[in-house]
């Protein structure tokens, strides 16, 4: 894999970086020969003796330390960021299968991870993307985030809060269209990957459908490399098709 379109010595930020994407991204990005440094951001502690890796310690539901995250990069200096945070279940919160198992506390632990913690890492780290070339800002959403594509029903709350991070990624792409003109802003989906937030749920899944977190970071990063349309917002899948809102 290598990047072409974001040219040679470029900056990146990966957040969620202890995740099984996230951590995929990283190690993908650091073999990169194009690659000069990657922040990587977590809450939990990331150990990585490679000496492009800038190791950033951090909370994705707490502002100031978002603050604190940020100001260790330059303005204007980021070729891209992977938000690769989020929040399908815990030991106290499964996706609800009916709306009898609604809960005030699975409802908010959804939106703050999956929806109003990204658009607080935008706040903070769109002035960091570069502006004299190419920049992506790249989220994880996820398919069943898609409004017309919901036939199904059920994970009320996983749902709304991709769909709501949808929404808060096109007024991202609004606003920073005349700001930075060569901003792209995506969401993506990454396929069903065998990392701990799927792993309950992998069982009718085919193997041959279910990736793996390095096959699905290289995907990704072929379609991020590929996308290249700012001014709104792109709900892309692995494969760089559009999904509909
Ligand atoms: N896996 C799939 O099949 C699949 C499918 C569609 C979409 N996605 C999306 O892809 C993204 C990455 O998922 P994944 O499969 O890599 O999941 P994962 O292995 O569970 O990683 C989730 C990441 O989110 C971080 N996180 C969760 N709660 C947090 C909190 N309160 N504060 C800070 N960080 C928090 C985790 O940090 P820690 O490492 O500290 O726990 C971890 O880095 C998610 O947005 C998910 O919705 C995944």
């Amino acid at each position: 894999m290598t990047l072409t379109s974001f040219g040679e010595n470029i900056k990146l930020c990966v957040i969620g970086a202890t995740g099984g994407l996230g951590a995929a991204f990283v190690d993908t990005l650091l073999r990169l020969a194009e690659v000069e440094v990657v922040y990587a951001l977590s809450r939990r502690p990331l150990h990585s003796e490679h000496r492009n890796c800038m190791v950033l310690n951090g909370d994705i539901t707490d502002e100031s330390s978002l603050i604190r995250c940020a100001g260790e990069i330059a303005d204007n200096s980021l070729a891209l960021t992977i938000v690769a945070t989020g929040f399908l279940h815990d030991e106290t919160h499964q996706p609800e299968k009916s709306s009898r198992t609604l809960s005030l506390e699975g409802m908010q632990q959804a939106f703050l991870i999956n929806s109003i913690a990204p658009a607080l890492i935008a706040k903070h780290f769109l002035p960091k993307m570069r502006r004299q070339a190419k920049a992506s800002f790249a989220v994880l959403s996820a398919r069943v985030g898609s409004i017309s594509d919901n036939h199904k029903g059920g994970w009320y709350s996983y749902r709304a809060s991709k769909a709501a991070l949808n929404m808060l990624l096109q007024n991202f792409a609004l606003e920073f269209r005349l700001k930075n003109p060569s901003l792209n802003i995506l969401a993506l989906q990454p396929g069903t990957v065998n990392t701990a937030l799927s792993a309950p749920f992998q069982a009718r899944v085919a193997p041959e459908k279910l990736f793996t977190p390095s096959q699905s970071a290289n995907h990704l990063l072929q379609v991020i490399d590929t996308a290249n349309n700012p001014g709104v917002a792109h709900f892309l899948d692995w494969q760089g098709k559009s999904i509909p809102w």
